[in-house]
């Protein structure tokens, strides 16, 4: 995690006292991206963003609303801008890309009004997008409660967008396709197409503050709205002065230029962990799925999932199949209160789960227990008994775990806003000094603080596979949505790799229970096998589920695409795809690479250029494919594997049926 600074270069303008209606200016490296700072004569504060001389952002406006008098838009004057240009690489522990360029020209514009108030509006701008945000200093307040942030996005031509609809308390809902224009409010990533330019609208390094959703307030311009505390209040600052997370705006000529873009994790703190060889990526099997397919319970009684016999099985799994982990749910007391009054216990097992003795032969296996903390959203249950929740699993050996807040926060607060913000926060830092990593469902979305604590590995935040055990399901298109949506902001823990897809197993089980919810009779997986496998290279998460009951992958030859797979890849680049429709991404891990590719409803070919393969050597290449009689809806099930030796020079053409999809293991000869 060294810096390593190639150049800087500072300018200082001193317009001291004065306003300007002449736009403050910065471009990106490569000259493509200009964005353009405006105070005008009323001293209103605006920005605009053009993408090669074209109006992309029209002119938005900028700042904050607060009480008491407090002013954070108005009145003020540019004291100074200052110009500053970096052009570094650093390195993180794990990730997508192990290697990240840092490269951009930042302008900061200083500004001051008449009581001394000072603002100072950071722009970085970078060859795939833009960053900007507020660092105030109040003069004379001991305390800031902001009421509204005025930042807008006013997108400059209609066009084509993909996005949830904005919700403080969730981001399990369906992506939408439609105009710019019919989008009434989303949440972000908020993903959208003009011209021939793909954009997203995020947020980077969400610290002690809400989460920004969007509102559409006409035509296409959209206006922050942040997720209120119970009173109204958008954010509490203690102090005279606070810093906002970045506004952020990724940008590129084709869709997978945004997946490719590195802007979120740039406009993360650095590492704040002094040591992280502790920290690695795995693969992980889980007593999981039986639950949410009712054929086991998180509840101890005649169908617990959570026994110390079933560890044992799945702990045999895991060594037998270069799998390095188990997650176990349903393993401690208070599931009988999930849905009541949410009081678990974190360091009390059920009595038939030995968990000392399930650790001990773990141990011998060599395979690491992912633990388990569900809070119902209890926070204040959860805060209680947490150092010492962290602390018993790390003396077990326990040194990562899954959280989730599955039901709603009491007092009225939703799960986004600052004070949930907050306390996810807490968790990673309590994890942190047990050196535990941590996969959070029910999260706060990603916005690349796994840079500064690289043991935040990874999180739901989008609807996951739980979704086709008891509901309509997740329709084909959803992950080929994702990549170009949810996964911007950071990996994803979908537990992917369902085989048994129309739960045919399950349903023979007497001991079945049902969900009692209305599509959960007809609830199946909405993809071929073949598409299963490739999500688990498509939907990147360096805690990465094979999320099946272990009986579906026994004996079964597509395992061993799982098996190969590696969750600590180096490299990783999105080849082709377009929002909604399809895509092809590609990892390197040590020397072996892995391609995933998928497609929504339509089946589709396309030809996959082998040329990131390491010149002048020949892989063995194993392909999970779609048999030509493989569709979603009436034969999902249906794949082949064919092997083929390569080289850099060749191109695959992959074809894949009707929701459907190719997985691809490339290793040396
Ligand atoms: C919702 C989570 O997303 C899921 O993975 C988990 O099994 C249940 N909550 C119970 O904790
Ligand atoms: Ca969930």
């Amino acid at each position: 995690m060294k810096q390593h600074f190639i150049y800087i270069v500072t300018f200082l303008f001193i317009l001291s006292g004065c306003t300007s209606s002449k736009p403050t200016e910065v471009k990106s490296p490569d000259g493509q991206i200009r964005l353009a700072f405006v105070l005008d004569d009323n001293h209103r504060m605006s920005y605009r963003v053009d993408v090669n001389d074209t109006a992309f952002i029209a002119s938005s406006s900028l700042g904050f609303l607060a009480k008491d008098g407090v002013n954070l838009s108005e009145g003020f004057r540019i004291v100074s801008t200052d110009f500053l240009s970096a052009d570094e690489n650093w390195t993180q522990p794990w990730g997508e890309n192990k290697t990240i360029r840092n490269h951009y020209n930042e302008m900061a514009v200083h500004l001051a009004d008449t009581t001394n108030t000072k603002l100072v509006l950071r722009f970085r701008v970078f060859d795939d997008g833009i960053g900007f945000r507020y660092e105030y200093e109040v003069a004379g307040a001991d305390s800031i409660l902001i009421t509204d942030e005025l930042t807008a996005f006013n997108i400059a031509q209609d066009g084509t967008s993909w996005s949830i609809p904005a919700n403080y308390d969730t981001y399990e809902l369906l992506y939408r396709t439609q105009p710019i224009s019919k989008i009434d409010n989303a949440n972000t990533p908020m993903t959208f197409k003009t011209g021939n330019t793909y954009a997203s609208i995020h947020e980077a390094a969400l610290t002690d503050f809400p989460e920004m959703t969007l509102k559409n307030v006409g035509d296409c311009q959209f206006k922050s709205e942040l997720a209120p505390w119970p009173d109204g209040i958008k954010a509490r600052m203690a102090g005279n002065s606070f810093k906002t997370p970045w506004r952020t705006l990724q940008i590129a000529p084709e869709a997978v230029g945004l997946i490719n873009s590195g802007l979120i994790l740039n406009l993360n703190e650095p590492c704040a962990l002094e040591i992280t060889d502790w920290i690695r990526p795995m693969k992980y099997v889980g007593v999981w799925w039986g639950m949410h397919l009712g054929v086991e319970s998180w509840v101890i009684n005649d169908r617990h999932g959570a026994t110390t016999e079933n560890a044992k099985r799945y702990i045999d799994f895991a060594a037998n199949n270069n799998i390095e982990a188990v997650m176990f749910e349903g393993w401690n007391e208070g599931w009988e209160n999930w849905g009541g009054n949410q009081s678990f216990d974190y360091t009390k097992p059920y009595a038939d789960f030995d968990i000392k003795e399930i650790a001990r032969y773990a141990k011998e296996k060599g395979i690491e227990i992912i633990g388990h903390h569900e809070t119902g959203g209890n926070i204040a249950n959860y805060e209680k008994q947490l150092d010492n929740a962290y602390r018993w699993y790390a003396d077990l050996g326990v040194h990562s775990v899954k959280t989730g807040y599955a039901g709603g926060l009491p007092d009225g607060h939703s799960h986004h806003g600052q004070f949930n913000v907050r306390h996810y926060r807490k968790v990673v830092q309590t994890a942190a000094k047990y050196h535990t990593t941590l996969d959070v469902h029910e999260p706060i979305k990603d916005t690349g603080i796994r840079r500064t604590y690289p043991n935040m590995m990874t999180r739901e935040g989008a609807r996951g596979m739980e979704w086709n055990a008891w509901s309509e399901g997740n329709p084909p298109e959803h992950h080929v949505m994702l990549p170009f949506t949810r996964l911007l902001g950071g990996p994803m823990d979908y537990t992917p790799g369902i085989f048994d897809i129309l739960y045919e197993r399950a349903k023979k089980n007497p001991n079945r229970k049902q969900w009692n919810m209305k599509d959960s009779k007809d609830c199946r997986i909405n993809t071929t096998l073949a598409k299963q496998i490739a999500n688990w290279v498509i939907l990147y998460s360096p805690l990465q589920m094979a999320a099946d009951m272990i009986e579906n992958y026994e004996g079964h030859p597509a395992f061993q695409f799982f098996r190969d797979y590696d969750a600590d890849c180096d490299w990783s680049q999105a080849l082709a795809g377009e929002p909604g429709e399809f895509v092809a991404i590609v990892r390197k891990a040590k020397d072996k690479y892995f391609l995933g590719a998928a497609t929504n409803e339509m089946a589709r070919t396309i030809d996959i250029k082998l040329d990131f393969l390491e010149k002048g050597k020949s892989y063995k290449a194993i392909i999970y494919a779609d048999t030509k009689e493989a569709d979603w809806e009436t034969n999902p099930t249906a794949y082949e594997i064919i092997e083929k030796q390569v080289t850099a020079d060749d191109t695959l053409t992959v074809a894949m049926a009707r929701g459907g999809g190719q997985a691809i293991s490339f290793i040396p000869i």
